[in-house]
């Protein structure tokens, strides 16, 4: 959808012109990703899948499974987890950026589904983001930034995921509502004793620090 031009200026006076991937601002699709850890000699592999609204308009993301759905608020900085009628609302750990760090190089670009196909860029996430949990892969079509699939690696798992039928624009806003209750009303003073909680960190590139 976009590229934002980033203007770097060097010590001897010259420019040159950066090309930063951003992922479009409001977009949602259906997000299906496959985690294989590897235990005692034992492969197991558990699937996962929600429907998935990111809009960075207004900074929020959510997730809505079969029996859940988590609303992400990057104004408040909370997590609010909604299961069963039970709310769970932490801060979240770090800001969400929608495009790439400028200093992010392709790692390799890919012709992907023939010749009326699309071309791929995939990103070493080891680069990117070195203080992220997770080494991997990160790719997306290069027309446009539109996040394709991830790779997530650690010590005995490997996380796949796949951004399935994207659509852009928002459908219904109200993804984004959080049931109060079960959910707090003023978040101000519960993030205080929340603090010490730790956000579940998303396997969403945009959302690392
Ligand atoms: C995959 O499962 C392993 C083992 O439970 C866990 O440590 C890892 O964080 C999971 N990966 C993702 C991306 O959730
Ligand atoms: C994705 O879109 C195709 C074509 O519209 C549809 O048949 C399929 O069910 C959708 N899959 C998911 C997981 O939403």
């Amino acid at each position: 959808m976009m590229k934002l031009v980033a203007i770097a200026l060097l010590v001897g006076g010259c420019s040159v012109v950066v090309e930063t991937c951003c992922v479009p601002k409001q977009w949602e699709c259906f997000y299906g990703g496959q985690n294989a850890t590897f235990m005692d000699g034992k492969i197991d592999v558990s699937a996962t899948s929600a429907m998935h609204s990111f809009d960075f308009v207004s900074k929020k993301l959510a997730f809505i499974g079969q029996d859940y759905k988590i609303v992400q608020d990057y104004n408040k900085m909370m997590q609010y987890t909604i299961i069963q009628g039970h709310c769970t609302a932490v801060k979240l750990a770090a800001p969400i950026h929608d495009c790439l760090p400028a200093s992010a190089i392709v790692a390799s670009s890919l012709d992907m589904g023939g010749p009326d196909g699309v071309v791929i860029d995939v990103y070493d996430v080891g680069k990117i983001a070195p203080e992220y949990m997770y080494k991997g892969t990160y790719s997306v079509n290069h027309d446009g930034c539109i996040p394709f699939s991830e790779t997530l690696m650690t010590d005995g798992s490997i996380f796949t995921l796949a951004y399935i039928n994207i659509t852009s624009g928002i459908k219904d806003p109200s993804v984004f509502d959080v049931p109060s209750p079960p959910c707090p009303k003023d978040t101000d003073n519960f993030v205080n004793s929340l603090q010490d909680q730790p956000a579940p960190s998303w396997p969403i590139l945009p959302s690392l620090p």
